[in-house]
Formats: C-alpha cells, structure tokens, sequence
C-alpha cells in the first residue's frame, strides 16, 4: 500500500500497475451526460480506475466519460459469452464501445460451469496476445474456482477476483480474501456499501462506524470504504450517479484511521449477518448461463 497527495494506491495483483484504492463502480448507471459528469467528476477528484461490464449496457457513455484521459478501464464478459468465439467477439463489442484500443482489465463477470473452463482461457490468453486486453481478472469465483482457472492457463496469471465485500458481507475473509493475499491476486469489492442500504443499516442502532465517522467529521460511507481498503490486497469501486457523493467516497482514502479504530470495526460488524450475492443469485445465474 502507498499513499501519496493523490491518495491510497494499490498494486493490482503482481502486475506493479497502480490503482487508486476507490475506484468507480458504473453498474445502474444509466446511459445520460448526468453520468459522465459523475464518472469525470471522480476522475477529477484523483482516482484512476473505472469498471464497467458488457452486462451494464452503459459502455458507450463510460467510454465518453474516459476518453482522452489516463485511466484504467475494466469491464467484463457475461457467462453466456465464455465460448472461445464467443469471448473473443464480445470483448471486440466492448472495446467499440468503449473506444479503446485495448482493455486494461478484462474480467469473467461470473464462473460458468456448462464451458470448459480451458476453452474461455483460452481466448482469454489469445487477447492478451494480441494485445485487446492487458490483465485478466475473474470475478465472483471461489478459491476452487480460481484454481480452476489458474491451472487452465498456460502463460498469464489472475490479477484480480472482483468479490462482495463490506461490513454486511464478509463472507470472503472465511478463507477467500486470506487465499488471493497469499497469492498475490487483488480482491477488488463490489457493492462496498450494500447497494446504499450499508448507511441505514449502520445509523439505525450506535455503531462503532457512526462514532468513528462523528469524531473524524467524516460521513459514514467514507468510515465503511476507508475500513474495506485499509485490508491488504483490497480495492473498493463504490457506485454513485452524483458527481459529489462520488467525490465524497473518493475523498475516504485520505481518511486517517488507525489500527484501533479498524479493529473495533471489526468487532462491532460480527452482529450483521446478511447473506451475499453469490449464495443469493449464484444459482439463477448458473442456471441461465447454460443457455
Ligand atoms: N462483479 C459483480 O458481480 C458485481 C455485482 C455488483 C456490483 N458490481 C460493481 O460494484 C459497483 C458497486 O456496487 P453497487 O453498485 O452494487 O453498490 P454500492 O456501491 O454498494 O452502492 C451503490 C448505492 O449507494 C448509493 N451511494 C453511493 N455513495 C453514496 C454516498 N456517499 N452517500 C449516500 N449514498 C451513496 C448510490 O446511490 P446514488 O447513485 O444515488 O448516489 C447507490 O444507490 C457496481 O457499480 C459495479 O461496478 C459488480
């Protein structure tokens, strides 16, 4: 981890490539100016890691909102894409969209046990190869499943594995987060705020996050990503559509909490006990990515 002016930033797996540890997450983010002014509105605000998904269908203005600025770009391939001709046409769909000549971060959104996992990393290998994607990442898979796709590659490492985490899903530090810090693979976390519910959840009984948040004259999402990025290895992307909550959530890597304050978090989160996306719409989209 180091931090400069800029903020917190992060080696994305063993790559030595830097990320701002708030990145900026785009699912729900609809295709208006409103949401270019957003995404720009962060990049203004220091960070330099955008990610979006050919599932989003919002490429195209994520695209507009980078264009002509140095920025890491991620998206993602949807399961019914993982067929060899089928990775390769939707990634050329994305990098159109985008209006990239490459992708920087090129991530399976889902694992999808009805394709040989060699057959998608195998077109994931021949992307890097020709120079369409920089980094492969997965995301939503479990410690067997990143083996799985480790050991189905034949020159390239995982970088990443985009998994939910925030203080109501911790399902990941049951082994998963220990697994990708030992080896070196960046857990980047999704929906760190609980799709927006994480700020109710807290205020509705005095949690230690809400002191914590009073006495530094921080906002409790600000408290929520500074306490998900201050564990090794872990990049947060919170999704705002408004240019100042993103500032605001950007703003938390220059929060200074201490090793105190981060284990009393700890501690005071063991009572939340929701269950994750993975255990709640794994199934269906296992299901549905058969077809
Ligand atoms: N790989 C996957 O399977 C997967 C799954 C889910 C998400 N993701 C990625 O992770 C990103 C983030 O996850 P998410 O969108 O599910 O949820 P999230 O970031 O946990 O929460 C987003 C919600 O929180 C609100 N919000 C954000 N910042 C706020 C602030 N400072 N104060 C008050 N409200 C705030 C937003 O409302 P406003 O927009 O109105 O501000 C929005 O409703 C996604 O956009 C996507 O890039 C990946």
């Amino acid at each position: 981890m180091q931090s400069d002016g800029k903020g917190i930033l992060k080696e994305l797996g063993k790559t030595g490539e830097k990320l701002t540890a708030i990145g900026i997450g785009t699912w729900k983010m609809s295709k208006t100016d409103e949401s270019v002014m957003a995404i720009q509105a962060g990049l203004d605000e220091g960070s330099n890691f955008v990610d979006t998904a050919e599932y989003y269908m919002n490429e195209e203005m994520v695209g507009k909102a980078i264009k002509d600025r140095e920025v890491f770009i991620a998206t993602k391939v949807f399961p019914t894409h993982f067929r060899y001709d089928k990775v390769i046409k939707a990634c050329e769909h994305s990098l159109s969209k985008l209006g990239r000549k490459s992708i920087d971060l090129y991530q399976l959104h889902w694992p999808n046990k009805h394709v040989p996992i060699e057959e998608t990393m195998k077109a994931m290998e021949k992307l890097v190869d020709d120079g369409k994607i920089r980094y492969i990442g997965v995301s939503n898979f479990d410690i067997e499943e990143l083996k799985e796709a480790q050991g189905a590659m034949k020159k390239y490492e995982i970088v990443s594995n985009q998994v939910e985490y925030s203080p109501m899903v911790t399902y990941i530090e049951n082994g998963l987060l220990q697994y990708c810090q030992r080896e070196k693979i960046s857990v980047i976390a999704y929906s760190p705020l609980k799709h927006g519910s994480a700020m109710n959840i807290v205020s509705s009984k005095r949690s230690a996050i809400s002191e914590i948040a009073e006495k530094h004259g921080a906002s409790v999402p600000q408290v929520i990503l500074r306490w998900i990025i201050s564990k090794e290895s872990v990049i947060a992307i919170p999704k705002s559509s408004n240019p100042e909550r993103v500032k605001e959530n950007i703003r938390s890597m220059h929060l200074d909490l201490n090793a105190d304050e981060i284990a009393k978090i700890d501690e005071s989160i063991r009572e939340f006990k929701y269950s994750s996306t993975k255990a709640k719409f794994g199934p269906f989209i296992s299901f549905f990515s058969r077809f």
